[in-house]
């Protein structure tokens, strides 16, 4: 039997990549990005832009389904430039969900927590009310609501948080790194959420788009870490126990965009759906290390 093709978007990406890593049985990916990049079969193709997206549908379908893991990810600067975080968050999952609709397949599209302001005081379920607080969780929301409103029977919205693998720039690699340049390290310990690998998050999500159904999970390593304790455990873990790493507020810490103080994401509809939980994030942070030996 011929395998399914899959679409797989950001594959030069953190997450794209891993994807493109965990292919299924029975499937096989064709990824695209912006960029040239070994695993990337299509580069330069802009998401948003519906002629090209179709091009890139005739020439390289016909598929069996899409996981949309590209994104204008650089949270600061999309304070600055929301319009074109918009375009790629935003335009590119309206694009992607109507060729999928038109071809009745199903589109998971991976957004974040922070779509929520973190006022809230229990791990926040899908349905739990949404009010972003920077630009960037306002394009993210706004893609969701795009793919949603064009496919309302194939999207399926994936909200993760916390990311980092062995690929790209994230914050448990640029802890390593400061902590073997400096010596001494302050971090945040008034934002809380659940550190998630791409290695825990990938199978997942090609799971979503076997297994799932319409509308919006959860997706996210299970318990919960402030950003302080995340550093603790990663140089713990890295050979670098000695390094004092001081706690501090994020007033101390001023940054353009404003983040969510409170995101564990409630993944218990998830679990129900694949019949098991993401590693704990002291698990999945050791596997990472075994990996990449940061
Ligand atoms: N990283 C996190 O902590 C985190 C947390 C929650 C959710 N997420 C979500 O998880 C997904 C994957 O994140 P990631 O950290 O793996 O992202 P990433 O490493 O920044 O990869 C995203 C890729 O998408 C590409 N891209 C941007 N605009 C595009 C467009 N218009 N058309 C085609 N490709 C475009 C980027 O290209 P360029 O680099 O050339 O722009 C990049 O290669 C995203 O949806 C992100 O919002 C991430």
């Amino acid at each position: 039997m011929s395998s399914k093709r899959v679409l797989v978007t950001g594959a030069a990406g953190m997450l794209g990549s891993e994807l493109l890593r965990v292919v299924p049985a029975g499937f096989e990916a064709v990824g695209t990005d912006l960029r040239a990049d070994a695993a990337v079969d299509v580069p330069g193709v802009d998401l948003a832009e519906p002629a090209a997206v179709d091009a890139l549908f005739r020439a390289r379908g016909p598929f069996a389904g899409v996981i949309h893991g590209a994104a204008y990810t650089a949270v600061d600067l999309a304070e600055e430039q929301e319009a074109l975080a918009h375009r790629a968050n935003a335009d590119a999952c309206r694009v992607l969900a109507r060729l999928c609709a038109r071809a009745s397949i199903p589109l998971v599209v991976v957004s974040t927590d922070f779509v929520f302001d973190g006022a809230g005081t229990r791990p926040y379920r899908e349905d739990d009310p949404v009010n972003p607080l920077s630009a960037y969780g306002r394009t993210k929301l706004a893609g969701e609501r795009a793919a949603l409103e064009e496919h309302p029977r194939g999207a399926r919205i994936v909200r993760t948080q916390w990311l980092y693998g062995p690929r790209g720039k994230h914050f448990p690699g640029t802890i390593v790194r400061l902590a073997r340049e400096k010596g001494a390290l302050k971090v945040v310990h008034d934002q809380v959420g659940s550190p998630t690998t791409t290695l825990e998050l990938a199978p997942a999500l090609w799971d979503v788009l076997a297994k799932g159904e319409a509308g919006v999970y959860h997706a996210a390593c299970e318990g919960q870490a402030s950003w302080c304790d995340l550093a603790r455990a990663t140089c713990d873990l890295a050979g670098l126990a000695h390094v004092p790493i001081t706690p501090c507020t994020t007033a101390e810490f001023p940054r353009p965009a404003k983040r969510p103080a409170y995101s564990v994401l409630d993944c218990s509809k998830l679990a129900k759906l694949r019949g098991r939980t993401l590693a704990p994030w002291k698990k999945a942070l050791e596997n990472w290390i075994a990996i990449d030996r940061p």
